[in-house]
C-alpha cells in the first residue's frame, strides 16, 4: 500500500521500516471514527466552498459505503498501510479518482489522529462508565440484603469494631462513585476538537471548525493550533483514571481472595467464577479476584508508558506520540474485562453470614462499646478505656470474653458496671447505635445506597 507522502522521495521503503513505523496494527480499530471524522470534515469543506459541493458530497457518501463495507466484512483493512488513515484516504482514491484526493485539504494526520483517538476514548470512557455503574448497582442491592449481617470490622488487618456486610460493600461502592466523576470529568476534557489544528499551525483555508464540532459531538474547539496536536492530557487523565479504578478493584478482589479461604470463609464463590487445581482436587480458587489484582499492574505499566512518552517531546507531533494507542488501548480493554468478570462474580458470591458472625464474636470488638458504656455513666473516656483494658486483659487470662465475664468481675474492675453492660456490649446493639452520618448502622447502609442510587443516575 502506497504511503501518502511520497512526491520526495526516490526509494521505496524498507520493509524493516514500514513494520516498524506502521501503526495499521492497533489504530485500525479506529477505523469508524477515523471514517466519521472524514466525513464531517469533507462536507464542511464543500460547505465552506474550499472544494466543490457535490464532490465533497460524493466523498462524504463514498466514505459512507467504505465504512458499511468495513463492518460487514466485504473490505478487508490492507494490513500492509502505514496507519488507517492511509487506508482509508488510499480506497476513497481508489474508488472516487481525483475527488477523493481532495478529501486531505485543510487536513493533516495530526489533527486527524488527535480527532479519532478522542472520539474513540470517549466512546470507550462512556462505556466503561456505565460498566462501573453496574457494578455499582449491584453493590446496592446486595449492601440491602445485607444491611444487617454483622461482620468484624478491621484495622491493621486486626479485628477492631462490629460493621455490617452492607457497610463494607457501600464503601466500595463511594470509591467507585469517585471513579464515575473522575472519568466524567475526563471525558469533558477529551470532548473538545482538535481538527482545524492542521500539522501544527492552523491552515489558510477559511474552514468551520465549529460546524465540524458540533457534527460530531464535541463540546467545544481547541484554542491552540500546537496544542491541539501535541495535547495527550485527555489519555493521560484517562489512563489515571483508570489506574485507579484498578486500585479499587484489586483492593477488593484482595479481600474476596482472604473471605474466600478456609481461614475467614465469609464468602463463597458461584462455580462459574471459580477455578481447580489439576492436582489438589479439593481446590476451589479465586482466579479471576487474583486475575483483576494481577492486571492492575498491566494498567498502571500503562499509565507510566504514557507519561514517559510524554514527557520529554517538543511541541507539536512527533511520532514517539504513535506510542499512546497501544498503551491507553490496552488500559481501556483490560478495564472493561475486567469489569466484565468482577461484576457477575461479585452478584453471584454467597454470603455466609454464620461465619461472619462468629469471627465477630471473637476478638473483642465491642471493646469500645464497653468503654462507651462507661462513658455513659460518667467516666472519663481515658478512664474507661483503662477499665476495659483490664477487663480484656482479665478474659484473655481466663479464656473468657466480655461477653461471659460476670458482672461481680465487671464491678471489681469498676464500680459504675451493673447488668446493662451486656445489652452495651451485644454486637447487634453495637451495630445498630451507630447511627452517626456514614456509619455501619442499618439505618444508615439504607441512606448510603439511596444517596448512591440518586447519584449514579444524574452522573
Ligand atoms: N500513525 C500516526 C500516529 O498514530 C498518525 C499521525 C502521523 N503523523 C505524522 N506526521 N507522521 O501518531
Amino acid at each position: 500500500m502506497a504511503q501518502l507522502w511520497k512526491g520526495r522521495f526516490k526509494k521505496e521503503l524498507a520493509k524493516e521500516t514500514n513494520d516498524f513505523n506502521s501503526s495499521i496494527k492497533f489504530d485500525s480499530r479506529m477505523f469508524e471514527e477515523d471514517i466519521t471524522g472524514s466525513i464531517a470534515h469533507a462536507l464542511m469543506l464543500g460547505a465552506q466552498g474550499i472544494i466543490d459541493k457535490a464532490e465533497s458530497e460524493k466523498i462524504a457518501s463514498e466514505l459512507a459505503v467504505i465504512l458499511e463495507d468495513i463492518k460487514s466484512g466485504k473490505l478487508k483493512i490492507d494490513m500492509e498501510s502505514e496507519d488507517i488513515h492511509t487506508f482509508v484516504e488510499g480506497e476513497l482514491t481508489a474508488r472516487l479518482g481525483d475527488t477523493g484526493k481532495r478529501l486531505h485539504t485543510a487536513r493533516s494526520r495530526n489533527d486527524q489522529v488527535a480527532l479519532d483517538i478522542r472520539m474513540v476514548l470517549k466512546k470507550e470512557t462512556a462505556e466503561i462508565t456505565e460498566s462501573l455503574k453496574k457494578l455499582v448497582e449491584v453493590l446496592c442491592e446486595k449492601a440491602l440484603e445485607h444491611k444487617a449481617t454483622i461482620m468484624p470490622g478491621y484495622t491493621h488487618l486486626q479485628r477492631a469494631q462490629p460493621i455490617t456486610f452492607g457497610h463494607h460493600l457501600m464503601a466500595y461502592a463511594a470509591m467507585l462513585l469517585r471513579d464515575i466523576d473522575r472519568l466524567n470529568d475526563a471525558y469533558k476534557r477529551m470532548n473538545v476538537l482538535p481538527l482545524g489544528s492542521g500539522a501544527l499551525a492552523g491552515t489558510t483555508y477559511p474552514i468551520d471548525r465549529e460546524a465540524v464540532a458540533s457534527q460530531l459531538g464535541f463540546d467545544s474547539v481547541s484554542q491552540n493550533s500546537l496544542d491541539g496536536v501535541s495535547d495527550r492530557d485527555f489519555c493521560l487523565e484517562l489512563a489515571s483514571a483508570l489506574s485507579i479504578v484498578m486500585v479499587h478493584l484489586s483492593r477488593f478482589s484482595e479481600e474476596i481472595i482472604m473471605w474466600c479461604s478456609w481461614e475467614f470463609k465469609f464468602v463463597e464463590l458461584d462455580d462459574a467464577f471459580s477455578t481447580g487445581s489439576s492436582i489438589m482436587p479439593q481446590k476451589k480458587n479465586p482466579d479471576i479476584a487474583e486475575l483483576v489484582r494481577g492486571k492492575s499492574g498491566r494498567v498502571f505499566g500503562d499509565l507510566t508508558t504514557l507519561l514517559t512518552v510524554m514527557k520529554g517531546i517538543p511541541l507539536a507531533y512527533n511520532k514517539d506520540m504513535q506510542e499512546d494507542k497501544e498503551a491507553i488501548f490496552d488500559s481501556v480493554d483490560t478495564v472493561k474485562m475486567c469489569l466484565n468478570a468482577f461484576t457477575p462474580m461479585v452478584e453471584t458470591m454467597t454470603v455466609l453470614k454464620d461465619n461472619m458472625r462468629a469471627a465477630a464474636a471473637k476478638g473483642f470488638i465491642n471493646a469500645t462499646d464497653c468503654a462507651d458504656y462507661l462513658v455513659g455513666k460518667g467516666l472519663p473516656f481515658r478512664d474507661a478505656y483503662k477499665a476495659t483494658g483490664e477487663l480484656v486483659a482479665l478474659c484473655i487470662d481466663k479464656g473468657l470474653t466480655l461477653e461471659t465475664l460476670s458482672v461481680e468481675e465487671y464491678k471489681n474492675v469498676c464500680s459504675l458496671f451493673d447488668e446493662g453492660v451486656y445489652d452495651a456490649i451485644n454486637l447487634e446493639t453495637c451495630v445498630m447505635k451507630r447511627l452517626s452520618e456514614g456509619a455501619p448502622s442499618p439505618e444508615s447502609v439504607e441512606k448510603q445506597v439511596k444517596f448512591t442510587l440518586a447519584k449514579i443516575k444524574e452522573e
